[in-house]
């Protein structure tokens, strides 16, 4: 095997943040590191998409396509990364094909480089879309699959996923382990086999977070058996269950044939500044940056940012003490539902269903005595195709004798943009651009209420509208 340079995807700006401080980097935060950061030579910085999108209308009053370009102008260097939901895009549903090519379009315009495209159920008809468009667009598409633990989910299951993907035309492919869950010698060895498949058609990135205290680990066997690109966090938005600290990660490659070749020295004054907004943002949020490792999320298999979520949910349901029943109920309602791997939205689909479970035995009731629509759409294969079948006893409780669909499930949303538009032009809203309408597609509630606030420039309202 010939030994090459480790290339490193810097997270600090989408998926660190995210991960340690709930997404509230803002853009004032990013300026002045932006220089810097083009200088150090990474692979890619990834910087926008994930839940960035979401927090920017909702929580930060900032313009998610504004920021793109500013980010664009001020990184020459190195290519701008971003994270899709597939057809999900940046929300929680599936949208129209139309919805999907244009906003990857216009993500191209407005700067982004390289597109990781994603799917909660490794269905790559949940990628087609998306997929299509960035090869259309001219953007680096990089196909991906999410790493879960079951017993339907084997070397070669994965293997399958990236076949389907490299025949979409995909130009690199991610091993996306969101839960850290993938332990080194699994990493040697599905990375070896996906090499055995593929040769060098494409890089393979593997991105993980340190959630169960495996990740740097698990990155140094993947790399000996030939991923070309790792994901790292800048120490102050690394480890927990956020990426390896890059500087820790350039370490264990120094002075080896995969050293990285970057420089730790303007690494450590970017460190210097992101511990500085990493306080600035707690302080302003009244947030404590997670710093804990948690291998139990290995055993429980759901994402480490679900076990404090499901803490707080249980306290406020004045349940608190249930949370190791929620917790083992997790897993079997996982099982029950064909082992979806648990990511944005299927973690929130399983959690959910998990507790009400516990809260109606808890109640002398049986499991699954009511399920929620989220829960009947699963199962109904309205998110597309589950790893499993859902055991038949399950499926009889929730949809009863009804048929899932087995086509693609965004074949039944019907053309979105223009009705979109037309929505926001009966409202008042003058001047609205294709980017506004995107916004509007994913997130109907918040969009409105952020262009309400800012009459321009990106939407001009006609002043004297009463609203609905
Ligand atoms: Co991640």
């Amino acid at each position: 095997m010939s030994a090459k340079r480790v290339r490193l995807v810097e997270t600090v700006l989408r998926d660190g943040h995210q991960s340690i401080l709930a997404t509230r980097m803002r853009m004032k935060h990013m300026l002045p590191a932006l220089q810097q950061l083009d200088e150090i030579g990474y692979d890619a910085l990834e910087c926008w998409g994930g839940a960035t999108f979401d927090s920017c209308i909702r929580f930060l009053d900032e313009n998610p396509w504004e920021r793109l370009r500013t980010l664009k102008a001020n990184l020459k260097n190195t290519p701008l990364q971003m994270l899709l939901r597939g057809q999900n895009l940046l929300g929680y549903k599936h949208y129209a094909d139309d919805v999907v090519e244009a906003f990857v379009r216009k993500a191209k315009e407005n700067g982004m480089d390289r597109i990781r495209i994603f799917d909660a159920l490794n269905d790559p008809r949940n990628m087609r879309a998306a997929i299509e468009a960035g090869n259309k667009a001219g953007v680096h598409v990089q196909g991906t699959m999410v790493y879960t633990i079951s017993p339907v989910h084997t070397n070669e299951s994965f293997v399958k996923v990236a076949r389907e993907l490299k025949e979409m035309g995909i130009d690199s492919l991610c091993i996306k382990d969101m839960s850290g869950l993938l332990a080194p010698y699994d990493a040697e060895s599905l990375v070896k086999d996906l090499r055995k498949e593929f040769g060098d058609k494409f890089d393979i990135d593997l991105h993980s977070h340190f959630t169960c205290g495996l990740a740097s680990a698990t990155y140094l066997k993947a790399v000996e058996a030939g991923v070309d690109i790792i994901d790292t966090a800048l120490s102050p938005f690394g480890h927990a269950t956020s990426q390896p600290a890059t500087e820790s990660i350039v370490e264990i490659f120094k002075g080896t044939p995969y050293d990285t070749g970057l420089d730790l020295a303007k690494m450590r004054e970017l460190a210097t500044y992101f511990r500085g907004v990493r306080k600035e943002i707690a302080d302003e949020f009244g947030l404590t940056p997670a710093h804990e490792v948690l291998p139990e999320v290995r055993h429980y298999q759901i994402p480490g940012g679900m076990l404090s979520n499901t803490q707080n949910q249980l306290k406020e349901m004045g349940m608190a003490d249930k949370f190791f029943d929620v917790m083992d109920e997790m897993p079997r309602v996982r099982e029950d539902l064909g082992f979806p791997p648990l990511v944005t939205p299927t973690s929130q689909i399983v959690g959910t269903m998990a507790m009400m479970n516990v809260l109606f035995q808890s109640q002398g009731n049986p499991r699954y005595m009511t399920t929620p629509a989220e829960v009947k759409d699963l199962v109904r294969g309205k998110y597309g195709a589950l790893p499993a079948a859902v055991k038949p006893e399950i499926k009889e409780l929730i949809i009863g004798d009804e048929t899932p669909i087995t086509h693609r499930p965004a074949d039944d949303v019907a053309p979105e943009m223009e009705k979109m538009r037309a929505d926001l032009e009966a409202k008042g809203f003058t001047g609205v651009t294709e980017e506004d309408v995107l916004t509007y597609a994913m997130f109907p509630e918040v969009a409105l209420q952020y262009f309400e606030k800012h009459a321009t420039p990106v939407t001009q309202k006609v002043l004297n509208y009463k609203g609905e």
